[in-house]
């Protein structure tokens, strides 16, 4: 036996906001933190209706999936750079049977160089992502049973790990020039420690942002709306 193999990748299966959803060593073992950013991502939509949904990094598909659970949004996306991971989500979505495009690609980079994503302009679209920010390399504040994890959904970057979210950032404005949405806004989970870098970066695009905090009062959760 593997020592500090993590039991959820033994038996097959996590229990994540009310349900049961598949994993295995291609997807990173949902955090019970994420569920606040679903519950906040779902009182989003209860108060604006967004037309189009997209996750990035989705993973396991957890955070698409339980949204859905409890709201129906016209059309969802849900994208990963690893063709394996999409594999796990999709069996997830077998279970659940909503309608979602899964998309093997690197962030938003599809739909701004694709035609084949249809969205439609001038809608309300949110964006949810839970991307991997902790710094390359960084075991030593990590529990051991991660390294048994994708190091592709953990590792953000070589400086500071929050890269691929200024990656993401820098995309966005071409994504409004392709789609001219009505209106557009990013929840995303980051680390507890990046909420300054974060506002420094986030400051230069001039997009008005908040932060809120998990259950046990911990911020890091980014609230961006970008229009
Ligand atoms: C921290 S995991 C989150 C998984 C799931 N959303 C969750 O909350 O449990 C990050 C996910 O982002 C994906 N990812 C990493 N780099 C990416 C990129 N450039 N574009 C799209 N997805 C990426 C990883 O494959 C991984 O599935």
């Amino acid at each position: 036996m593997k020592t500090n193999y993590p039991e959820e990748y033994d038996r097959g299966w996590v229990e994540f906001y009310y349900q049961h959803f598949q994993v295995n060593e291609h997807v990173l073992i949902p955090r019970f933190e994420t569920e606040d950013l679903v519950r906040e991502a779902i009182k989003f939509c209860r108060a604006t209706s967004p037309d189009v949904l997209i996750d990035i990094g989705t993973g396991s598909g957890i955070i698409p999936l339980s949204i859905l659970s409890a709201i129906d949004i016209p059309k969802v996306f849900a994208v990963d750079v690893s063709s394996e991971a999409l594999k796990v989500a999709e069996e997830n979505n077998r279970n659940q049977g909503k309608v979602i495009t899964f998309l093997e690609a690197d962030l938003l980079e599809t739909f701004i160089k694709n035609d084949a994503q249809k969205i439609p302009e001038n809608v309300n679209i949110l964006i949810v992502a839970n991307l991997p920010y902790i710094k390359n390399g960084d075991w030593e504040n990590m529990s051991r049973d991660t390294e048994y994890e994708p190091k592709i959904a953990l590792f953000g970057g070589e400086e500071t790990g929050f890269e691929l979210y200024e990656k993401l950032f820098a995309q966005i404005p071409a994504f409004l020039e392709k789609y001219h949405p009505e209106k557009l806004t990013l929840l995303a989970e980051m680390g507890d420690d990046q909420e300054t870098f974060a506002t420094k970066i986030l400051a230069e695009y001039g997009w008005k942002f908040s932060f809120f905090a998990d259950c046990f009062g911990i911020r890091r959760f980014m609230k961006i709306r970008i229009k």
